[in-house]
C-alpha cells in the first residue's frame, strides 16, 4: 500500500527543504533561493540550488534534483520507505498503521539477515581457533598476521564441510531460504544446499555500524577463486562498502591508505597503519570515494605494483579528487603490493614510502617519463608535450607555476618557454569546453537526448507550455479544478508531462491542503530531477491564472496541429489510410 498524500504532505510540511540539507551542504541564501557547493559531483563554484518557494533543489551542473525525500534518499543511501521513516521519525511522526506493519516485517527481514551474519562470523571464528580450524589457522600464520589482527578484523576459517554453516545456523532458527538469499548458502542443480565457503580463510566485511554484511572468503594456496564474495543482498551493496573503514574511520590522522587487498589492510594495520581500507573485489567506485571523503582528511593510493594497478590508480585518484579530497600516490619497488613490500621492507621503509608519496601530478609525470629517453630530442618534445598537457589540468596558477618550474629545470628549458607553452594549453581547452557547452545546449533544446520526455522535442511548445502548468499548479494549489476543468489530461500532447499532470491533480484532490505535491512517490530519480528542473526554471510572470489558460490554449492549439499534421500512433495512421482506400 502507498502512503497517503495526506502524510506525506504533512511530513514535506514538517521537513523543509533547507533545515534537511542545511547540515550537508553549505548554503548561501538569496531571497527564497539558496545555493552551494553540490554534495553529488565536485565542483568550486556553486551550481546546487534549493528552491524554498517549490521544496525542492536542482544542481545546474550535475542535473541531480529532486525534493526533500529524494534528497534524504541519495545523500543517506536510503530506499524510499526508508527516507520517509527518517523523515517522520525526525519530525516527531508516526508511520501511517499499514505502512509501518509492512515497513516492520521488512526491518525484520533486514534485522535477521544481520543477525545471520553475526552468527555466521562468530562460527568462522571459533571454527578458526579450535583444533578443526588449524589450517586456516596455519595459513595466516604463516602469512604473518598475529591473533590480535585476527581479533581486530574478525577473522575466520569455513570448514571443508558442505553442511558446517549450514546446520550451525539451522539450530539457531533460520531458514535456509534466509541462509540462500544472504549468500552463506549455494544451490546444486537438483536442487540441493550446501556451504558455500568451503576451506577458505574467512574476511567478514563489516558496514559503518559495525554491523557483519558479507564476506570475503581467500582459498588456501592456490586456486580459482581466489577470493570468493558473498553477492549483493538487502544489507549488503558492493561498491557502497569499504573494506577495514569501520575502523581506519577512527584513524586520528585522517589519513587513509587505499590499497587493493583485504590482506594488504589487515598487514598495513598490523604494521601500525591503521587507516588501511580497500575497495573489496571490485574496482574502486564513485560512491565510495564519496564514502572515503566523508571520514577522511586525505587519501594516500597505495595499490599494486602492476599495470593494472598503475590504471586503477588513475581512476582512484580522479574520484577522489572529484570529491575535493587531498589525494597523494604511495608508489612500491621490489614488491608487489603493501603486504609483501612490508614483509620484505619493514614498517620503517614502508612509513618512508608513506612519506615520500607523491601528489597526482608528480605521479603522472613520472609515469610518462618512464621509459622516455629525455636525451633524446624528438622524445624529450614529447614528454614535454604531454606534461604540458598535464600541467593544463591543475586549477591553482601557484601550484601549476611550482610544476613549471620543476620541469623547466629537468629539460633545460626556459620556465618562460614552458610557461607560455602550459598557458595556450589552457586557452585550447577552455575553448573546447565551450564548445561543448554550446554542442550540449543546443541539443538540450533539440530534445535530442531526452530519455524522460522523449516526446518533447517533437512538440516542444507544447511540452514548455504543459511544464509551465505544471510549475504554476506547484505554487497555486487552489488553481487546480480550473485547470482539470479547462484542460483534461488526456489533452496533454506529451505523456511524461502528462503523468506529472495527472499525478497533480489526484494529489490535490486528495489532499486539498498539500502545500507542494509528493511527486517522490510516484517518480524516479531521473524524472524528479526533470521535474525539479522544470517547476523552477519555468518562466511565470503576471496573473498565474492569466498565464494558465494562456498555455490552456497554447497546448490546445498545438495538440489540433498535431492531428492535422498526421502526428499519429502507427494504429490511427493504419485506420486513417483504410479510410482513405474506402
Ligand atoms: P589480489 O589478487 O591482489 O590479492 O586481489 P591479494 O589481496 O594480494 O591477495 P593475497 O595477498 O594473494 O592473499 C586484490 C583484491 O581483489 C579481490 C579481493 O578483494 C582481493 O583482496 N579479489 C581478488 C576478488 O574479489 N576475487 C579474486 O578472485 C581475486
Ligand atoms: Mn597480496
Amino acid at each position: 500500500m502507498a502512503l497517503d498524500s495526506r502524510f506525506l504532505a504533512e511530513l514535506k510540511g514538517r521537513n523543509s527543504i533547507v533545515d534537511i540539507i542545511a547540515p550537508y551542504v553549505q548554503l548561501k541564501r538569496n531571497g527564497t533561493r539558496h545555493t552551494g557547493l553540490c554534495p553529488f559531483h565536485g565542483e568550486k563554484t556553486p551550481s546546487f540550488t534549493v528552491f524554498e518557494e517549490t521544496a525542492s533543489y536542482y544542481c545546474f551542473g550535475c542535473g541531480a534534483g529532486g525534493d526533500v525525500i529524494t534528497f534524504v534518499m541519495k545523500y543517506q543511501n536510503l530506499d524510499y520507505m526508508e527516507a520517509v521513516r527518517y523523515l517522520a521519525e525526525r519530525s516527531g511522526m508516526a508511520l501511517p498503521e499499514e505502512e509501518s506493519r509492512n515497513a516492520a516485517y521488512q526491518r525484520d527481514k533486514r534485522q535477521r539477515m544481520y543477525e545471520m551474519h553475526k552468527l555466521a562470523a562468530r562460527f568462522f571464528y571459533s571454527t578458526l581457533m579450535s583444533p578443526s580450524g588449524k589450517a586456516g589457522l596455519d595459513y595466516l600464520t604463516n602469512r604473518g598476521i598475529t591473533r590480535e589482527s585476527i581479533v581486530r578484523y574478525g577473522l575466520g576459517y569455513a570448514p571443508d564441510s558442505f553442511s558446517a554453516l549450514k546446520d550451525h545456523l539451522k539450530s539457531k532458527g533460520y531458514s535456509w531460504e534466509e541462509m540462500l538469499a544472504a549468500g552463506l548458502l549455494a544451490k546444486s542443480e537438483k536442487g540441493n544446499t550446501y556451504d558455500k565457503f568451503r576451506n577458505r580463510v574467512m574476511f567478514p566485511v563489516f558496514d559503518l555500524r559495525g554491523n557483519v554484511v558479507a564476506f570475503s572468503g581467500r582459498i588456501l594456496g592456490d586456486g580459482q577463486p581466489k577470493y570468493l564474495n558473498s553477492p549483493e543482498t538487502e544489507i549488503y551493496t558492493k561498491g557502497n562498502c569499504v573494506f577495514g573503514l569501520h575502523l581506519a574511520k577512527n584513524e586520528p590522522e585522517g589519513t587513509l591508505i587505499l590499497c587493493e587487498g583485504n590482506l594488504d589492510v589487515v598487514s598495513l594495520s598490523q604494521a601500525g597503519f591503521t587507516g588501511a581500507v580497500a575497495p573489496l573485489g571490485t574496482a574502486f567506485t564513485k560512491e565510495q570515494a564519496r564514502i572515503l571523503a566523508k571520514y577522511a582528511k586525505a587519501v594516500v593510493v597505495a595499490f599494486d605494483n602492476d599495470s593494472a594497478g598503475l590504471k586503477a590508480t588513475d581512476k582512484a585518484i580522479r574520484f577522489l579528487e572529484e570529491q575535493g579530497i587531498p589525494v597523494r600516490v604511495l608508489q612500491m619497488q621490489g614488491a608487489k603490493d603493501p603486504d609483501e613490500f612490508i614483509k620484505t621492507y619493514g614498517k620503517e621503509r614502508f612509513a618512508m614510502l608513506l612519506k615520500s608519496s607523491k601528489t597526482p601530478v608528480e605521479f603522472q609525470l613520472e609515469k610518462l617519463k618512464a621509459g622516455m629517453d629525455l636525451n633524446d630530442t624528438a622524445m624529450k618534445l614529447e614528454y614535454l608535450r604531454q606534461a604540458v598537457e598535464v600541467l593544463t589540468g591543475i586549477q591553482s596558477a601557484v601550484e601549476r607555476d611550482v610544476y613549471v618550474l620543476k620541469l623547466s629545470r629537468e629539460l633545460g628549458i626556459s620556465s618562460d618557454a614552458v610557461r607560455a607553452e602550459v598557458e595556450k594549453g589552457i586557452k585550447r581547452k577552455k575553448a573546447a569546453v565551450q564548445r561543448k557547452e554550446i554542442r550540449s545546449s543546443e541539443q538540450e533544446i533539440a530534445g535530442t537526448y531526452d530519455r524522460v520526455n522523449p516526446e518533447r522535442a517533437g512538440a516542444l511548445r507544447a511540452a514548455r507550455a504543459e511544464e509551465l502548468i505544471i510549475a504554476i499548479l506547484v505554487r497555486h494549489a487552489d488553481l487546480w479544478q480550473l485547470a482539470e476543468e479547462k484542460l483534461p489530461p488526456e489533452q496533454f500532447v506529451t505523456s511524461f508531462n502528462r503523468r506529472v499532470y495527472e499525478f497533480i491533480l489526484s494529489e490535490y484532490r486528495n489532499e486539498p491542503d498539500a502545500a507542494t505535491p509528493v511527486f517522490a512517490k510516484a517518480f524516479d530519480d531521473k524524472e524528479m530531477a526533470r521535474i525539479s528542473f522544470f517547476i523552477n526554471t519555468s518562466v511565470l510572470h503576471g496573473e498565474p491564472e492569466a498565464q494558465l489558460l494562456e498555455c490552456v490554449e497554447i497546448i490546445k492549439s498545438e495538440g489540433a496541429k498535431r492531428v492535422d499534421t498526421g502526428a499519429l500512433t502507427p494504429e490511427q495512421l493504419m485506420q486513417r489510410l483504410q479510410n482513405k482506400g474506402d
